[in-house]
């Protein structure tokens, strides 16, 4: 389907409308090889094939990042008085119209994932799906084998909300790994504290094999690529 030049570079996050007109008038951007002068020109973005200054753009309809989320900023598209993950991204890449494939806490750090693609976000949240996330927990308290074990099994909240059987790994200290492969509300912290453990710092250190490391520091963010998608649903997923 034809669709003017400037929206689909625009779509891409390659620049603002207005910029992309000088961009375009400018040269800078060929369609089949052949210089393009006028924004208004439409183009196939399924078959045609654009450059701009000389570099084939990746005509993709869906975009993935994952973002080391720092504490102090939530996880959703917009809030009228805080801060948002969102915010905390270029202005090309406000445009793509991402939002965060499940929600952190306010208050945890680490791997959040944004994209345009609300199947793929279905996927790594449902629980049927068996995407493990795994979170680094700091707590008050020695977790032991005893909570360890009560994990395994399933714990039962306060409330009377069941959990699915998760993984606790205790270090012998008030550091703890846990691993669940649903995202209740608050569910690692509320699963902690029903142990008596309550959370003092909550990191997520990995959405399937996906690792978010230490690299991208406190708000850093990198474009995923086919093989970190893989990562995530562990090759159940194919991009576009
Ligand atoms: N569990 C929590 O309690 N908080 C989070 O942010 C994520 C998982």
């Amino acid at each position: 389907m034809a669709v003017r030049l400037d929206k689909v570079l625009s779509e891409l996050g390659v620049a603002s409308r207005r910029e992309l007109k000088q961009i375009i008038k400018a040269g800078r951007v060929s369609v089949n090889g052949q210089t393009v002068t006028g924004p208004e020109k439409h183009v196939d973005p399924d078959t045609d094939e654009i450059c701009l200054d000389g570099e084939i753009l990746r005509l993709r309809r869906f975009r993935y990042f994952m973002m080391d989320k720092p504490a102090g900023v939530l996880s959703v598209t917009e809030d009228r008085r805080q801060k948002t993950v969102l915010e905390l991204l270029p202005p090309e890449l406000k445009r793509l119209e991402l939002f965060p494939v499940g929600r952190l806490d306010k208050d945890t750090e680490g791997l959040l994932i944004l994209t345009n693609d609300g199947d793929f976000a279905h996927r790594v949240i449902s629980p049927k799906s068996g995407v493990e996330k795994r979170y680094r927990a700091e707590v008050e308290g020695i977790p032991d084998e005893d909570d360890a074990r009560a994990f395994a099994e399933g714990l039962i909240l306060a409330d009377g909300t069941h959990c699915l059987p998760a993984k606790l790994e205790i270090t012998g200290g008030s550091v703890c790994f846990v691993t669940v492969m649903e995202g209740k509300y608050h569910q690692v912290k509320r699963m902690l504290a029903s142990r008596g453990k309550p959370v003092q710092r909550l990191r997520r250190l990995s959405v399937g094999e996906l690792e978010i490391g230490e690299d991208l520091g406190a708000g850093g963010f990198r474009e995923l690529e086919e093989n970190d998608l893989c990562k995530v649903l562990k090759g159940f997923h194919t991009v576009n």
